[in-house]
C-alpha cells in the first residue's frame, strides 16, 4: 500500500504483520494503542519534515517514505519511552530524525548495492539516476540533523556518533576484510556498525528523552545493537530465498553485486569439494556480472546456496543474536514493555520479508 502524508494511520496495515505478533492478547492491547498513537505522530511528523521547497527534491525525498517501510526504529523508541514518561516531544523528534536517517541511508545503499527495487517500487536511482538519489539521501541527513538540533546537544551527538558508525560500517563492507581479518567476525562487525548502531540509537532515544532511568540506557542499546545484527543475518537468508512479490527485492541482489553475505562466508568455511566448487562458481559469476554479464547466470548457483547448510547455519546464528538481545534486557523491570521487546527480538528473526 502507498501511505499518504497527512493521513496518519494509513501505515498501520503494512505494519500489521509485525505489531500483531509483538503485542499479543488483551493484556498488551493498551500498550499497542499507545505505540500505534506514537507511530501516527511520527508519521505526521515525517510527512511534515519531508516537505522541501524545491519541487524535484520534494518528490524525491518523499518517494521512498511513501512507498512503505516497517518503521521498526521509531516503534522501538516509542516502546522504550514507556520505561519513562512516554512519547515526549523530544522522543518524537528523535524517533523521526532516526527514521529519516534510515530513509536517507536506503537511497545511498541502493546506489552502492546496485539494487533495482526497494519497498516494492523501483529504487530512487533507477528512477532519477545516481546523482539525484545520492543528493536526496544527503538532504534527508541534513533534515535529520536539523531536527536533532531542536532537541539539543545530546541528540546531535547521538545522531553524529550513530551516523559515523553507519558510514564506517558501509565503508568496511565496501572495502572488505583485510589480510589477517577473520571474514565472519569482520562481517559481524560490519552488521553491528551499519545496522545495529541506528537501531541501538533508536532504543536509547526512547529512554534518554523520556527521562527514564539512565540505568536502562545501556541495556536497551545492547538490545538494539544485537537485534540489528540478528535482523541483518536473517536478511541474508531472505536475500537468497526472496519471493519478489513479498519482499519487493530481487532474490540474490546482494550476492550478485558481490556483497559477501553470511551464507556465502559460511560456504567459504566448508571444506568438502562440492561446497568449494559452488563457491568458485559463485565467485566466477560475480566477476562476470561485474564485467557486464546477465545477473541471471547466478540463478542456479544461488538456488544451490539457498539449500546449502550454510544458509540454515545463518538462520541459526540470527536466532542466537536474537537470544543475546533478549539477554541484554535483564536489568529492565519485569512487565509489558520488556515482554514486547522480547517479542520484538523474536519477530525480527521469524519473518519471511
Ligand atoms: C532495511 O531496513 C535496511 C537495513 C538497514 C537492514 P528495514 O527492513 O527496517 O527497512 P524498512 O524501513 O522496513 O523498509
Ligand atoms: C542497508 O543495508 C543499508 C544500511 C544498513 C545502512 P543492506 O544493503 O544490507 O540492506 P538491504 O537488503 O538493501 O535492505
Ligand atoms: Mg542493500
Ligand atoms: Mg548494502
Amino acid at each position: 500500500m502507498t501511505p499518504r502524508p497527512g493521513t496518519p494511520g494509513s501505515q498501520i496495515a503494512s505494519r500489521l504483520g509485525v505489531t500483531e505478533r509483538i503485542f499479543v492478547g488483551p493484556r498488551m492491547r493498551k500498550l499497542l494503542t499507545t505505540v500505534e498513537e506514537g507511530l501516527d505522530l511520527v508519521e505526521e511528523r515525517l510527512a511534515g519534515e519531508l516537505k522541501v521547497g524545491d519541487s524535484l527534491a520534494d518528490v524525491t525525498s518523499r518517494y521512498l517514505y511513501e512507498a512503505g517501510g516497517k518503521r521498526m526504529r521509531p516503534m522501538l523508541a516509542i516502546l522504550t519511552a514507556q520505561l519513562g514518561s512516554g512519547v515526549t516531544d523530544d522522543v518524537l523528534a528523535g524517533a523521526t530524525a532516526l527514521e529519516m536517517t534510515h530513509l536517507g541511508s536506503l537511497y545511498h545503499d541502493d546506489v552502492m548495492d546496485e539494487a533495482d527495487r526497494r519497498r516494492g517500487v523501483p529504487s530512487a536511482h533507477a528512477v532519477w539516476g545516481n546523482n539525484v538519489a545520492i543528493l536526496t539521501g544527503d538532504l534527508l541527513f541534513s533534515r535529520a540533523s536539523q531536527l536533532m538540533a531542536q532537541v539539543g546537544e545530546r541528540a546531535i551527538r547521538l545522531q553524529a556518533d550513530t551516523f559515523e558508525r553507519l558510514v564506517l560500517g558501509q565503508m568496511h563492507e565496501t572495502v572488505g576484510a583485510q589480510p589477517g581479518d577473520d571474514p565472519v567476525e569482520f562481517y559481524l562487525q560490519v552488521l553491528s556498525d551499519k545496522t545495529g548502531s541506528l537501531i541501538a540509537a533508536a532504543a536509547e532515544t526512547g529512554v534518554v528523552f523520556s527521562d527514564a532511568s539512565d540505568d536502562y540506557a545501556a541495556p536497551v542499546r545492547e538490545f538494539g545493537e544485537r537485534i540489528g545484527v540478528a535482523f541483518q543475518l536473517l536478511d541474508d537468508v531472505i536475500d537468497l530465498s526472496a519471493d519478489p512479490a513479498e519482499t519487493g527485492k530481487v532474490p540474490g541482489t546482494d550476492l550478485r553485486a558481490g556483497v559477501p553475505t553470511m551464507p556465502y562466508l559460511l560456504l567459504g568455511r566448508a571444506t568438502d569439494p562440492a561446497s568449494q566448487a559452488l563457491k568458485v562458481t559463485i565467485d566466477e559469476g560475480v566477476a562476470r556480472i561485474s564485467d557486464g554479464a546477465d545477473p541471471a547466470i547466478l540463478d542456479q548457483p544461488l538456488a544451490q546456496l539457498r539449500v546449502h547448510p550454510a544458509t540454515e547455519a545463518t538462520r541459526q546464528l540470527a536466532h542466537e543474536w536474537s537470544d543475546r538481545a533478549v539477554a541484554a534486557l535483564a536489568p529492565l523491570p519485569d512487565g509489558l514493555v520488556r515482554e514486547a521487546l522480547t517479542r520484538f527480538a523474536q519477530v525480527v528473526v521469524d519473518r519471511s520479508s
